[in-house]
């Protein structure tokens, strides 16, 4: 039996990491997020003042590009991995709305994209892999076995978002949440560069009224039917 590779894309909040980290524990594959590799670039950029709420200073974050240095750490406590970033533990922080409200700007620069592409291509070689993001299956893998695009309603991916905030002592409203919502789905399925679109051959899976169980029973099916005939 031979080992596949994974991708799953779709709209912010519709559970893609939850089901692709179960996924992965399911099938004892690798498991990456590829959006907080974004989220910790953005991250970078407002520490150093790299951005502003009017405007992106585009050059000056491409030029420290090559001083973000960014990995996934295995936590034994958790049993999932961290994201450092130049080799503080920023996990937690790049989940906070303060990164949220700048990452989908970041994730329009050509260079950053370009950078973390190439380093998830590295970490998907040798298969065995599930990852998650916005385009995983058109421009990371497009050779994946299984692509699978998540979507959900608006409101349905904002009251889960709400609720994870909430959770955090994060203090937001609803509106303010469905609002960063829509504008990160405006954002990344219009920009320039890797928009976010369902890639050729992905099945599509629209969670609005779907539960965590049925979702994941269907893909990893889906899975394990790939991996017996490889
Ligand atoms: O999945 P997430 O919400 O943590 O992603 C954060 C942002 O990063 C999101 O606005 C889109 C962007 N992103 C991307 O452009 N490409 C990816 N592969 C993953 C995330």
């Amino acid at each position: 039996m031979g080992k596949i590779t994974i991708a799953i894309d779709g709209f912010s909040s519709t559970g893609k990491s939850t089901i692709a980290k179960q996924l992965s524990k399911a099938l004892n594959y690798i498991y990456v997020d590829t959006g907080a590799m974004y989220r910790a670039v953005a991250l970078y950029a407002l520490n150093y003042d790299l951005v502003d709420d009017v405007k992106l200073k585009t050059d000056d974050l491409v030029n420290a590009l090559s001083k973000v240095n960014i990995k996934f750490v295995p936590n034994n406590q958790t049993g999932k991995s961290d994201m450092f970033l130049n080799g503080k533990n920023v996990e937690q922080e790049i989940r906070t709305m303060r990164v949220s409200r700048q990452v989908s700007k970041i994730a329009t620069i050509k260079e950053v994209r370009e950078k973390l592409v190439a380093i998830q291509q590295k970490m998907g070689t040798e298969k065995g892999i599930v990852m998650d993001g916005r385009d995983i299956g058109t421009v990371v893998f497009p050779d994946a076995e299984l692509k699978i695009f998540m979507t959900a309603s608006p409101e349905a991916r904002a009251n889960r978002r709400y609720k994870e905030l909430l959770d955090r002592g994060d203090k937001v409203t609803f509106d303010e949440v469905l609002k960063n919502v829509q504008e990160r789905d405006y954002i990344d399925s219009n920009r320039k560069e890797s928009p976010l679109k369902k890639a050729d051959g992905a099945i599509e899976i629209d969670n609005s009224d779907m539960g965590l169980k049925e979702q994941l029973e269907r893909i990893h099916n889906y899975a394990l039917r790939l991996i017996k005939s490889h």
